[in-house]
């Protein structure tokens, strides 16, 4: 809440600072998340380094665009859950939004420490390496890179489920929840 929000209330939509953080994020995981679900098909040698790199590189990304949305949400908070909605919609969106926002904080933390643990360096667009904050281990990075692999497809399904439902919401019942995170040049007619 900003300071012209009275303490308790929530704002009436998705500030535009809301809306670019959403689909820069949105953006940012697409990529991540594909070129990682095809790193392990891509023949090692540069072409892989090469996919390697923009990934992590892209990973870090998210990972501080994700500190910049929670700081957004924090100072212009969010709307109430749309009026529109069935019980069980407003239970999952809230968890789907909620798991979401922890994924994109923990799936690149858990692709730092696993490259940590592997003593792998990790360069961010060339312009700098992330500091060794794990202490080497096989074991560590058997286990992480397991985790890291969870993690992405429990991500990706997450995603797909919310992108599901924001079509549904759009496209079918057409109840104005798509437009909440859209710019009002693209907002699609409603019922
Ligand atoms: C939102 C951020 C990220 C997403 C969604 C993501 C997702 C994925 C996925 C789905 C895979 C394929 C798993 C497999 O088939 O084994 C993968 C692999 C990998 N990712 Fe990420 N990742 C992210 C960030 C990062 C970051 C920040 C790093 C390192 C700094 C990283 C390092 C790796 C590595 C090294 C692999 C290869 C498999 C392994 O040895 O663990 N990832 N990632
Ligand atoms: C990787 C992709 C995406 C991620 C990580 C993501 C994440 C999120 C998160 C965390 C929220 C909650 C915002 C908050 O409370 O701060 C949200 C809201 C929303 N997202 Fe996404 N999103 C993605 C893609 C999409 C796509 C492709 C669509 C549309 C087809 C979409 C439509 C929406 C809508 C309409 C809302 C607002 C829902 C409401 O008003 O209750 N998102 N998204």
């Amino acid at each position: 809440m900003d300071s012209t929000t009275p303490a308790g209330s929530r704002p009436a939509s998705y500030s535009a600072a809301s809306k670019w953080i959403h689909w820069i994020i949105a953006v940012a995981v697409f990529f991540t998340l594909s070129i990682g679900i095809r790193l392990a098909y891509i023949p090692e040698g540069p072409a892989q380094d090469y996919y390697f790199d923009v990934h992590r590189s892209l990973g870090v990304l998210v990972l501080a665009l994700a500190a910049v949305r929670v700081v957004a949400r924090q100072m212009s908070g969010t709307p109430a859950p749309a009026a529109t909605l069935t019980k069980f919609e407003r239970i999952a969106s809230t968890a789907a939004h909620h798991s979401l926002l922890a994924l994109l904080f923990l799936q690149p933390i858990v692709g730092w420490l696993s490259m940590d643990a592997y003593r792998g360096d990790v360069s961010v667009f060339g312009l700098f390496t992330l500091p060794h904050i794990f202490p080497q281990s096989d074991a560590a990075y058997t286990a992480l890179s397991w985790l890291h692999f969870g993690l992405g497809y429990l991500m990706l399904f997450v995603i797909c489920a919310h992108i599901g439902g924001a079509l549904m919401h759009g496209f079918v019942k057409r109840d104005g929840v798509l437009n909440r995170m859209l710019p009002r040049f693209l907002w699609i007619p409603q019922k």
